[in-house]
């Protein structure tokens, strides 16, 4: 799949606080989490699986999430096929005026310095909350760069032909202030502190070169949170991410990276941000029947309509007992559904819920990002094909768009960018 070592699994001993506070059997200093021999025993002994806990105490903390780190340097750029962190900000910058080439290799060169160090539990020079570094929580940082910044830096031959703004969509209400970006950065990890510390220390550094366009902070499921036996849910309740094409085989990667593309751009990857509004007003009045209708796909166990696990291959050519398709022809799987792995598209989106108006609407949705080796050949006939008929655009509307090159990975004495502008 890549060269990038695949994180550990979560570990599966206490950290040494934890296992010498078990041992000295000062479990009591945990704030009563741990209660019981019998918990302390599954604690010690690394065995995962819950011990049961007095009603009203909380279940036995034996990992240590905060220290685990995901490689920055490397072919590749981390935060694509990384297993997608809980916490996330996306961050896109336009370039100032007098960011021209020579300035924005220095910019490169100072957020990729930042990057390498805050992802491996290092503060960056003239971190002035130095503590807030060290526990990266599988922090990364991906750089993309948009349809604009190969014209600033005198590049504009080498923009790949794909990333550009997308056509306008009938479904479409973007805003403004969610859409476009020069220079994008994407942030992720299990702590949201991390991530919001990581993230003012790159706008600082960034601040002489560029404005910030807009940020769009999402979450998912936290960390050993959802059972692993079936794929996370967004915050319509649905299990989000079945048709991703799978990591580790040959068609993900033809899928997910850069083959072909201008030389410079091998082993990189587009990125295509849509910021998506979730109706959940009007959803909610649905039945759970019709919300299932809708997607194709099991609200409980994420099963086709045609299945019964997860796994099952929807059958768009079943039918009921009057012949009518049991995958409703306009639900969101049947038209979003790519049978050939390697066109499929990567997605890895994150779920925002902010401040609901003031009669308690809320204010809900999905940052949904794709990755795909081409936009044009993998994102685009899929969002034409969900703009023209589409069961789901009733309860989800667009209001925010970008999209962006992500550029390979760099070497430790090189930078992100440094095979586009030098
Ligand atoms: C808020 C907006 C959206 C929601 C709530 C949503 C939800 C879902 C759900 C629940 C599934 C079924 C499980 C799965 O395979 O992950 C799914 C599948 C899928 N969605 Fe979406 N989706 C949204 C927007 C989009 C957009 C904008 C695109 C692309 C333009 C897209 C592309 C896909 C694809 C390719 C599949 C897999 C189809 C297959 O091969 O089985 N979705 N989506």
């Amino acid at each position: 799949m890549t060269d990038r070592p695949v994180p550990p699994p979560p570990h599966p001993v206490p950290s040494p606080v934890n296992r010498r506070l078990l041992l000295t059997g000062g479990a009591a200093a945990l704030g009563g989490a741990l209660a019981g021999g019998a918990a302390v025993t599954a604690a010690v002994s690394g065995d995962r699986t819950p011990a049961a806990a007095p009603t009203g105490a909380a279940a036995p903390v034996a990992v240590d999430f905060g220290t685990e780190t995901v490689p920055f340097h490397g072919p590749r750029q981390a935060g694509v096929d990384t297993p997608p962190q809980a916490y996330a900000a996306f961050v896109a910058f336009t370039l100032g005026p007098a960011t021209d080439r020579a300035a924005l290799v220095r910019l490169l060169r100072l957020l990729s310095d930042d990057a390498a160090r805050l992802t491996q539990g290092v503060p960056p020079l003239a971190d002035t909350e130095p503590e807030l570094a060290v526990l990266p929580a599988r922090l990364t940082v991906t750089f993309g760069f948009g349809p604009q910044l190969y014209a600033a830096a005198a590049v504009a031959d080498r923009r790949p032909p794909s990333v550009t703004d997308l056509p306008p969509f009938a479904i479409d209400r973007l805003e403004p202030g969610w859409s476009g970006g020069d220079l994008l950065l994407q942030i992720c990890a299990d702590d949201p502190i991390t991530v919001a510390h990581a993230q003012r220390m790159l706008i600082k550094d960034a601040r002489p070169f560029a404005s910030v366009r807009w940020v769009q902070q999402g979450f998912r499921r936290g960390r050993g949170v959802e059972h692993e036996a079936h794929t996370q849910r967004n915050i319509m309740g649905q299990i989000d991410g079945t048709g991703n094409p799978t990591p580790g085989t040959a068609d993900f990667d033809t899928a997910v990276w850069v083959g072909d593309g201008p030389a410079w751009h091998r082993d990189g990857s587009t990125l295509v941000v849509r910021r998506i509004r979730t109706e959940m007003e009007t959803w909610d009045k649905l039945g759970r029947m019709d919300k299932e209708l809708v997607i194709g796909r099991r609200l409980d166990t994420g099963a086709p309509l045609t299945g019964e696990k997860e796994t099952d291959i929807p059958d768009f050519a079943a039918v009921d007992e009057v012949g009518l398709p049991i995958m409703p022809d306009f639900a969101h799987v049947t038209r979003a559904h790519v049978a050939d792995d390697r066109y499929k598209i990567l997605r890895r989106p994150y779920n925002y819920d902010g401040v609901p108006g003031a009669d308690g609407t809320p204010d809900s949705g999905l940052i949904f990002a794709a990755y795909q080796a081409d936009v044009d050949a993998q994102f685009l006939p899929i969002q034409r094909r969900l703009a023209e008929h589409d069961l789901l655009n009733e309860w989800v509307t667009p209001i925010g768009s970008a999209v962006f090159a992500i550029p390979p990975g760099c070497a430790p004495d090189g930078w992100i960018g440094d095979s586009l502008l030098t």
